[in-house]
């Protein structure tokens, strides 16, 4: 393994992409690949290759990955943990993805932070704004982990405080579908994907983009998301450059 390193932000030349400050939010699920827990190591590297894509553009980039792939709620409750434990027990696995990540992104020479929202000094910095805004001016990659600290708290609503916190200009949803769908694809062959949605049309329609929660936050605080799949090489980089056919873009 490398030696984590610095490097000025200014040595890549900057092209023009449609947006220069993202964060990129995934479920801990997608760390599957064909496994039944954990972490497959080439679906790792994978998103740590479409990061580094999109980083050596010079966009500006915060992570947020889920932990469903070691640990999820409805297994506490069906253990007999209640939810508050079993929301810290997510919150913790979501920080071993993000040690994870953190080294396959500093294995491919990508600089990075980790910061942590429950605070656990040895391994991770703590939260702080504007240390991880100082971070992403300087061309590290900002992983965010232990989800928002609290309890009943997704990660998606964790993906949009952190975007909102850094002045990210979208939040990118990574998923396995490549957009948002006036039905379920994965039932209904006739299901219609959106290239944009406005915000009112989703609540209209019902639609589950994220949980309420992390959609109003965004709708409230007037931050875009696109939600796409993450699964298509070379999808990143094209929905960071503004390709309106990738994903579906949901606007004001
Ligand atoms: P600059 O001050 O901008 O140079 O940022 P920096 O992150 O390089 O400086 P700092 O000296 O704060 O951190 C050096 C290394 O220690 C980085 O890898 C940080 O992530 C890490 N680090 C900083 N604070 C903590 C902490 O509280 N806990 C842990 N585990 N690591 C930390």
């Amino acid at each position: 393994m490398r030696v984590p390193f610095d490097i000025e932000r200014d040595f890549f030349l900057p092209m023009k992409t449609e947006f220069n400050r993202i964060l990129l939010k995934f479920s801990g699920e997608a760390l599957l690949g064909d496994q039944e827990y954990g972490i497959d190591p080439k679906v790792l590297r994978f998103i740590a290759e479409e990061v580094k894509a999109v980083f050596e553009l010079g966009v500006s980039v915060g992570l947020v990955v889920g932990g469903g792939n070691i640990f999820r709620g409805v297994q506490a409750s069906e253990a007999g943990i209640d939810r508050v434990s079993g929301d810290h027990m997510g919150m913790l696995a979501t920080l071993m993805n993000a040690i994870a990540l953190q080294n396959m992104l500093e294995s491919i020479d990508v600089p990075t932070r980790l910061q942590s929202a429950i605070r656990m000094a040895e391994i991770a910095e703590p939260f702080i704004r504007r240390k991880a805004i100082r971070h992403l001016e300087k061309g590290r990659v900002v992983i965010f982990g232990a989800g928002t600290g609290n309890p009943y708290f997704t990660t998606d609503t964790a993906a949009s405080l952190r975007a909102i916190e850094v002045e990210a200009d979208v939040i990118l949803k990574g998923t396995r579908v490549d957009g948002i769908y006036d039905s379920d694809p994965e039932k209904n062959a006739d299901a219609v994907k959106y290239d944009t949605i406005s915000f009112s049309e989703v609540y209209e329609k019902g639609l589950n983009v994220m949980d309420l929660t992390a959609f109003t936050l965004c709708n409230e605080n007037k931050l875009p998301i696109v939600v796409f799949d993450m699964n298509t090489p070379g999808n990143l980089i094209q929905v960071v450059k503004g390709k309106e056919e990738i994903g579906t873009l949901v606007e004001f």
